[in-house]
């Protein structure tokens, strides 16, 4: 196994949004687990920052609609994969290296009933186990930065896509190379690789064959959003100890309190590429 797989394995199974947690969140609020439905998941199953509004600034980019067949790149528990199904009703295949996200995905979506258009599969997107030309779109959020060669993973998308396909993702960029001790702390508390400029970006998705529609800067976005969302997992991490489920390391807290303060500095920061084949 790669060191960058054995780092993503470390941090997902550890991570605070877990399919447990959900469970047990949505067992205390509503007493029983019965009868749950897409939207009683939503609150909780969207590891990405933006929530369900970023989703639907990628399903206009990537023209989602009903049946439109589409693959989600790195989709952790399933919750891009379940929201697209369920509002636009695509038919959504989600890729996924950590098995035990593959599991929380399965289960989650088996609970609310969406499995005939939902589905998550265990796979690197560095090696996509699906066939040629067979996606109208693919998406991703946040998660390219995890994967040691996204130029792979971007000929991967391609190569997946029929002709017109559309591509959407979002991802983390850096506005200005990060000092050692930020990249090392960054990659030991949450597997981020070596990030790169959004020209850079731009360079790489070209590289793979795409005509690109869009490259907005989310940096300003992000500002607020990630602020909000660190408290959030300060709140998670004492709810996932109250409930026995995984915290997070140490090295992921501390990470991500430096990483929000490196977006707030503009330093790092995010972008949404849409682009065709
Ligand atoms: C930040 S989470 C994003 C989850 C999902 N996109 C969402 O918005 O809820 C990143 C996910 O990427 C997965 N991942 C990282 N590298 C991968 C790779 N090479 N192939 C497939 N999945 C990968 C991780 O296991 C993790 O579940």
């Amino acid at each position: 196994m790669s060191d960058a797989t054995q780092q993503i394995l470390y941090f997902y199974y550890r991570h605070p949004i877990s399919c447990d947690l959900i469970l047990a969140k949505l067992r205390t609020s509503r007493g029983h687990l019965d009868g749950l439905r897409p939207d009683d998941l939503f609150p909780h199953d969207q590891d990405h920052y933006g929530g369900l509004a970023a989703t639907d600034e990628l399903a206009r980019g990537a023209q989602i609609a009903s049946r439109t067949c589409v693959a989600d790149f790195c989709a952790g528990l399933g919750g891009t994969v379940r929201y697209l199904a369920h509002k636009y009703g695509a038919n959504v295949t989600g890729i996924e290296l950590t098995p035990s996200r593959v599991a929380g995905a399965q289960e989650l979506t088996q609970r609310v009933g969406l499995q005939d258009r939902a589905r998550v599969i265990e796979g690197n997107v560095m090696s996509v186990p699906l066939g040629d030309g067979i996606m109208d779109a693919v998406v991703s959020q946040e998660a390219f930065c995890h994967v040691p060669d996204p130029g792979k993973a971007l000929s991967e998308a391609f190569r997946i896509l029929r002709k017109d396909g559309m591509l959407a993702f979002t991802d983390w960029i850096a506005n200005e190379q990060l000092s050692a001790d930020d990249a090392q702390l960054m990659w030991e508390g949450m597997a981020i690789q070596p990030l790169r400029s959004i020209p850079d970006y731009r360079r790489l998705v070209e590289g793979s064959g795409f005509k690109i529609h869009s490259a907005t800067d989310l940096t300003a976005e992000w500002g607020p959003i990630l602020k909000k969302r660190l408290a959030m997992h300060q709140r998670l991490r004492e709810e996932a100890r109250q409930a026995g489920t995984p915290m997070g390391h140490d090295a992921f807290h501390q990470s991500y309190i430096r990483f929000v303060e490196l977006i707030q500095q503009r330093k790092l920061g995010g972008v949404r590429i849409v682009a065709a084949k």
